[in-house]
């Protein structure tokens, strides 16, 4: 069955209790079936119980899509909804458009609609003191692709607003999170998905993911600061890291704030074949037996972060 009509959406990412301004479409056993009309509502007990069930079975008409979107916007910006359930919003809705970045073709296009994703976050950021920490809360701990890429986006986002970024160059920052992982576009699937730790040969393919990011973003004339944080988020301030073995000066300043983000979502995810760490063991591996790896300023805004992360729970 042809899905061009709809566009999938995230049942997590509808305000609840809001007359929802289109129809919404549920996928059962494969066939796409009408769930609720125009005009209807949605209670927080429904949502949450679909969220659990089948949170990746909603579909609208693709031809709502900026109604969907001014829909997601209005609730963001309503007085009703805490930031908890803002942030949730903000994460859900902004789920599909990176699926969507990852999928499409036409990276020019992912790459200049990125730009209004990030900029939502940063909004959220600006509008409640408590957003950052929210939408940290919200990490997902799943490593796919995607919501790696969202993760280390929003960790970038918080650890660079620390550390003094502002403005353009925060958002520069925010994008560079996203897309620091694009290079995995040319690694063969079952490298990237494969079931256990790499082979040699395996290892030395996925570490060209760096070279591929620049190469993609060179070509799609993206911002240097982007092309540095997807090259060079793998180096390390000891200059044993790849694929150039920058030492600590030669490391983009944005790269630096990707990487400790990279290296913290990364080893508090699950993955198949291993356990996610805690957030604590996290930091004190990296600041324990990685130290010296990451820039120590970027480090102290991890362990910031952790630290507000503790109180607010
Ligand atoms: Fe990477
Ligand atoms: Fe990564």
């Amino acid at each position: 069955m042809s899905l061009d009509k709809y566009m999938k959406i995230r049942i997590n990412s509808l305000p609840p209790h809001k007359c929802i301004p289109f129809d919404l479409f549920v996928m059962i056993g494969g066939r796409i079936i009408h769930y609720l009309r125009s005009g209807d509502k949605l209670s927080a007990l429904k949502i949450d119980h679909f969220e659990k069930k089948a949170p990746e079975q909603f579909y609208i008409l693709a031809a709502e899509r900026a109604n969907y979107q001014k829909f997601v916007r209005d609730g963001l910006l309503s007085n009703e909804l805490d930031t908890k359930q803002k942030a949730t919003i903000l994460r859900e809705s902004t789920m599909v458009l990176v699926e969507e970045l990852f999928e499409r073709p036409d990276i020019e296009t992912a790459l200049r609609d990125a730009r209004g994703v990030v900029e939502d976050f940063v909004a959220f950021m600006d509008s409640d003191a408590a957003a950052m920490v929210n939408l940290i809360g919200l990490s997902s701990h799943d490593f796919y692709t995607y919501n790696h890429s969202l993760d280390v986006s929003i960790y970038s986002l918080g650890l660079g607003q620390i550390v003094g970024f502002r403005g353009h160059d925060l958002k520069e920052l925010g994008l560079g999170g996203l897309f620091h992982d694009i290079g995995k576009r040319y690694i063969p699937l079952e490298i990237i998905c494969k079931n256990g730790p790499l082979s040699d040969d395996e290892w030395l393919m996925m570490q060209k993911h760096p070279q591929f990011g620049l190469q993609i973003l060179s070509e799609h004339r993206s911002t240097e600061n982007i092309i540095a944080c997807a090259f060079e988020h793998h180096e390390s301030l000891q200059g044993n890291g790849y694929p150039q073995k920058l030492t600590a000066e030669e490391i983009h300043p944005m790269a630096r704030v990707v990487s400790v983000a990279d290296t913290y979502d990364a080893l508090t995810t699950k993955r198949s074949y291993n356990d996610p760490m805690r957030p604590t063991d996290a930091i004190e591996l990296m600041a324990g037996k990685l130290n010296g790896r990451y820039d120590p300023e970027v480090m102290r805004a991890l362990q910031a972060i952790f630290q507000k992360l503790k109180t607010a729970a």
